[in-house]
């Protein structure tokens, strides 16, 4: 069986979905790895290493792969020229991402979304969803320290004492932790809050000081470990409890997010309008429509003073690490899925079942399926 690398065609991704050192892993497992020429280039990974550990170079992966692994969803005109009944296995953004949904399920691929993984123990060394944020929480720090007009860390110099910048960071999942240790280790004073109670302990382990807010959140946490969606009227309290920490932070940067649905807007005009002038908000929501409600998806405004940025596709800034780590996690669902050289599909196994989206000319997975749908006329 031949697994194609292609070389990703959306603009600005640099990230490559195989890297070299795992190449051996799957022709162990029995496959014929083909890479298209360049595909790993932007990510730091020419052609020569490749070849040196094993794969192929091979022109138009996209048409022969009978196995192909990508980071972004083809585009339509990508998926018309797939192999019909060949697999893919990439981010597929599967809620927003309708038309190429169908059209997967129209060319009857069996199509894996890597974002639908199921967080289970035996699927965390597949979870690159969690790899991606790690990366975002890392950058998002690193963002808000280039903008912001002042030091991360208390400085006492001959020049004058500068105090550490004050960071608040709203939701502490992958992403929130990783900003939280980033911007502890440059010398800010971290904040952090989210809905989840279990998240306490973890923001304190990383050297976040927990808010605590005069909110119900016992159910506020999913079993799959994900937040749940909460009433207009909880989000509204919200704002108004985090208004003083928002206000007095210099970096704001915001993770909250909740699956399948748009961002919560937890950072009003008002509380912008509220900080001090020079601070700097990091929506990392935005691609899901921001937790900011001044924030403009891709790109960095200025609004009474506050500079926001609502940076998409951060694991693409950091290509090398970040290719290393989708990689990792492709080729482990992979190497699950083959037996002998062959795909072997059991979908009795929520691990298989989890992530397919379209599979025999059918969109197979029920939330995404809805998700299709038009909503029913009230
Ligand atoms: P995410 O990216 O969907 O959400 C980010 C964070 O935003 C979450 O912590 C969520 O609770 C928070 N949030 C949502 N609404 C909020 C609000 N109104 N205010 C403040 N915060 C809000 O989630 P992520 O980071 O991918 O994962 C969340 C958790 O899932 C992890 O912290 C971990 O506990 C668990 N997990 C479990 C895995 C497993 O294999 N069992 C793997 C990865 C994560």
């Amino acid at each position: 069986m031949m697994v194609g690398v292609p070389k990703e065609t959306v603009p600005g991704e640099r990230r490559v979905s195989l890297v070299p050192d795992h190449v051996a892993g799957l022709t162990k497992a029995g496959v014929d790895v083909c890479i298209e020429p360049g595909a790993g280039v932007a990510a730091g990974f020419p052609d020569s290493y490749y070849v040196e550990k094993g794969a192929r170079l091979e022109t138009d992966v996209l048409a022969k792969a009978d196995i192909l692994l990508k980071v972004q969803p083809p585009t339509l005109e990508e998926i018309g020229k797939l192999r019909e009944r060949s697999l893919l296995i990439g981010f597929l953004y599967p809620y927003s991402n309708g038309a190429g949904i169908l059209a997967l399920a129209g060319r009857k691929v069996t199509a894996f979304s890597m974002e639908l993984m199921p967080r289970i123990t035996r699927a965390q060394a597949m979870d690159a969803l969690s790899a991606m944020s790690t990366i975002g929480g890392y950058k998002a720090a690193l963002l808000a320290a280039g903008r912001l007009p002042k030091f991360f860390p208390l400085l006492m110099t001959a020049a004058g004492t500068m105090f550490p910048a004050r960071v608040f960071i709203i939701g502490a999942g992958v992403a929130g932790l990783q900003a939280i240790g980033t911007a502890k280790r440059l010398g800010a004073v971290v904040e952090a809050y989210d809905t989840r109670p279990a998240v306490k302990e973890q923001v304190e382990s990383v050297g976040g000081k927990f808010v605590e807010m005069a909110l119900e959140t016992k159910g506020a946490e999913e079993k799959t470990g994900y937040a749940k969606a909460q009433s207009e009227e909880f989000y509204q309290k919200q704002r108004e409890l985090m208004a003083r920490h928002v206000a007095t932070a210099d970096v704001v940067i915001t993770t909250a997010l909740v699956p399948g649905q748009r961002a919560p807007v937890l950072i009003t005009e008002d509380m912008v309008r509220k900080m001090q002038p020079g601070s700097v908000i990091v929506d990392l929501a935005a691609e899901q429509g921001g937790n900011c409600e001044l924030t403009e998806p891709g790109q960095e405004v200025v609004r009474h003073g506050v500079t926001i940025l609502g940076p998409l596709n951060l694991p693409s800034t950091m290509p090398f690490h970040a290719s290393q780590m989708y990689s990792r996690t492709v080729s482990n669902f992979l190497t699950f899925l083959l037996k002998e050289g062959k795909v072997a599909l059991d979908l009795s196994d929520e691990l298989a079942r989890g992530p397919l989206v379209t599979h025999q000319g059918e969109v197979v997975h029920e939330t995404v399926k809805a998700a299709l749908k038009p909503a029913p006329r009230s």
